[in-house]
C-alpha cells in the first residue's frame, strides 16, 4: 500500500512505516509539496498524511482511485472536504489533545506580547529608536486583573482560561453549550456573544472555522468592544472579516490585535494588517512546540495506519 505525506517527516517516525508501506513524501521540511505533485501522487496512494497547509477537496478526491483514509497532522479540518469523503467512504483522521497545552499557551503568550507591545519594543532596539526612558515610553494594556472574553471554550479555550486565572482574571466564555469545568473549576461566567463584546478587556477567539463561524468578527462586532480592547485570534482566519478588523484598528475602535492566522496563509509583509502599529502577527504557530510537533505526527500516522489495517482511528473526524 501507498502513503503519500505531503509533508517531510522525521526519519525516526518514517523508519519503521518505510518497512511496511510504499511512501512518497516532500523533499523540503518547511514548503508544502506543490499541488501538482499532490494531485499526480494522490492517484495510487490508498493513505494521505496531510496538513493545514493542503487543500483536499473535491479535485483531490476526484484524482484519488484507491484512496482510504485521510490524516491531519491538526486538530482542525476544515481544510477538507468532509462531504466528498464521507460520500466515498473515506475515513479522516485529525490529532485533538496533543496540542492543547502548546495552543493555550501561544495564544495567552500572544495575548501578553500584544497587549504589552513586545515585538514593538524589540522593533525599536532593532531599528536603533531607543533613546531614552520616557513616562509614557512604549505603554500597553495591564494584564493582572482585567476581563477576558474566550469565544469557543472547547479544550484550547479551557486550558487559556486556566493560565487567565493564574493572572486574577475576571473570566467570561462563549460557547455553543456551557462548560461545566470552566465554571466550576475557573469561576467562568457564560454570557451572550454581544454582552461578553461588551464587557471584555482581552476577547480571545478560539472557535472553529465552519459555515456559520465565517466572519463572526466584522464590523457590528468590532464596534461593540471597548476602544482599549485587545482581540486575539488562534484560530481560523476565516472566522475575522480582515477588511472590518484594519479598519478597526486603524480607527482606533479597538487597541489592538494579536493574530497568528490570516484568511489567506502565508501574507507577507505587504499585508494590509501588517501596515498598522497596533497588529502583532505570527506565522499560524499555535501548536509549534517541538514535543507537541512529534506528538501530533506520531498520532497523524497512528490515525493513518489503524485506517489501512481496517482498525479503528485513535481520533475520525465524524
Ligand atoms: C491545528 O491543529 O488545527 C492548528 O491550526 C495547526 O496546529
Amino acid at each position: 500500500m501507498k502513503i503519500l505525506a505531503t509533508c517531510k517527516l522525521p526519519e525516526e517516525l518514517m523508519a519503521p512505516i518505510k518497512e511496511k508501506y510504499e511512501v512518497v513524501m516532500a523533499d523540503n521540511e518547511n514548503e508544502p509539496m506543490p499541488r501538482k505533485r499532490l494531485l499526480s501522487e494522490i492517484e495510487a496512494a490508498d493513505g494521505l498524511f496531510t496538513n493545514v497547509a493542503d487543500v483536499i477537496d473535491q479535485e483531490v478526491f476526484d484524482r484519488a482511485k484507491q484512496l482510504k483514509v485521510v490524516s491531519t497532522m491538526a486538530v482542525g479540518y476544515d481544510n477538507i472536504d468532509l462531504e466528498v469523503a464521507r460520500n466515498r467512504g473515506i475515513l479522516v483522521g485529525h490529532t485533538p489533545g496533543v496540542l492543547t497545552e502548546a495552543t493555550a499557551d501561544l495564544t495567552f503568550a500572544l495575548l501578553m506580547a500584544t497587549g504589552r507591545r513586545l515585538i514593538e519594543g524589540m522593533d525599536v532596539i532593532r531599528d536603533d529608536q531607543w533613546k531614552s526612558w520616557g513616562p509614557f515610553f512604549l505603554t500597553g494594556q495591564e494584564i493582572y486583573g482585567k476581563t477576558i472574553g474566550i469565544i469557543g471554550m472547547g479544550k484550547i479555550g479551557l486550558g487559556v482560561a486556566k493560565r487567565a486565572k493564574g493572572f486574577s482574571m475576571n473570566i467570561l466564555y462563549h460557547n455553543r453549550s456551557r462548560n461545566e469545568e470552566a465554571e466550576m473549576e475557573l469561576d467562568a461566567s457564560y454570557l451572550e456573544l454581544d454582552a461578553l463584546l461588551e464587557q471584555s478587556d482581552y476577547i480571545v477567539l478560539l472557535a472553529p472555522s465552519t459555515k456559520e463561524t465565517y466572519h463572526m468578527m466584522s464590523t457590528p462586532q468590532f464596534k461593540k468592544m471597548k476602544h482599549s480592547a485587545v482581540f486575539i485570534n488562534t484560530s481560523r482566519g476565516l472566522n475575522v472579516d480582515e477588511e472590518a478588523l484594519y479598519q478597526a484598528l486603524q480607527s482606533n475602535e479597538i487597541w489592538a490585535a494579536g493574530l497568528d492566522v490570516f484568511q489567506t496563509e502565508p501574507i507577507n509583509s505587504n499585508h494590509k494588517l501588517l501596515q498598522l502599529r497596533n497588529v502583532t502577527a505570527l506565522p499560524h504557530i499555535g501548536s509549534a512546540a517541538i514535543e507537541t510537533r512529534l506528538e501530533m505526527a506520531r498520532l497523524a500516522m497512528a490515525n493513518l495506519v489503524n485506517g489501512l489495517e481496517g482498525k479503528p482511528l485513535v481520533h475520525q473526524v465524524k
